[in-house]
């Protein structure tokens, strides 16, 4: 069964704890934080401060995206913030680096993932795929909500659920960017099981119907 990450991006800023209720009302289970540095990619948002908030105010389990340049200086405070998944790009620092940087989140108690940008193959993760939770296959350029879905993504996608089914067949395969109720069935019908959604779901009128349809 399918999990939905609804990405608080989305949400109404001025509003969010008013979002976060009908978000947990909808039954969803998941929240999916975005963190920009402005480096990496070439917008800001949140930070784990507001990881922390949100920790307090949620039971959800937090699905913690980190779009930032060498994540190893700020792991830490994510983790303690209360991540539960905490995801950060290969193309963030050395693969040497980000290798030992997924072990930091591991030794922190917290389930440590992998992202990969549209360009990015499976051979830049392959090494790192037995010590992942979750692998995070973009299918938007990083920065920004509200782009559309990147369909050629899919063999790339097939290709990672292919290589975790023989290594490490427990790991979620998560897809971000441009996710609706169409995308997402093509996602999942390519091996995604958690699927992200910012703009469709909080513009979505009947948020539990959305939930619904994307976790049957
Ligand atoms: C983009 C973010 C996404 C974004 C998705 O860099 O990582 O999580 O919020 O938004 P939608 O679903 O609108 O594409
Ligand atoms: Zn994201």
């Amino acid at each position: 069964m399918a999990i939905l990450s609804p990405s608080v991006l989305g949400a109404d800023v001025l509003n969010i704890k008013r979002d976060l209720e009908a978000t947990e009302a909808a039954g969803v289970k998941w929240l999916h934080v975005d963190n920009m540095d402005g480096c990496f990619v070439p917008n800001l948002s949140f930070g784990y401060s507001v990881v922390g908030a949100l920790r307090k105010a949620t039971d959800m389990v937090l699905d913690v995206h980190l779009m930032i340049d060498k994540p190893i200086r700020y792991v830490e405070e994510f983790c303690r913030a209360g991540a539960d998944y905490l995801t950060v790009h290969i193309e963030a620092d050395t693969p040497e680096n980000i290798d030992k940087t997924l072990d930091k989140i591991a030794e922190l108690g917290v389930k440590p993932g992998i992202v990969v940008k549209p360009k990015t193959g499976l051979d830049a993760i392959r090494p790192y795929l037995k010590k992942c939770a979750l692998v995070l296959v973009m299918t938007v350029e990083p920065g920004f909500g509200g782009q559309k879905f990147m369909q050629d993504m899919m063999p790339k996608l097939r290709e990672i659920r292919e290589e975790l089914d023989r290594v490490n067949p427990e790991c979620h395969l998560e897809v971000d960017g441009g996710v609706d109720l169409v995308t997402a069935e093509i996602c999942k019908a390519n091996g995604a099981d958690v699927l992200v959604a910012g703009s469709a779901f909080y513009k979505a009128e009947d948020k539990a119907a959305f939930r619904a349809a994307i976790e049957k």
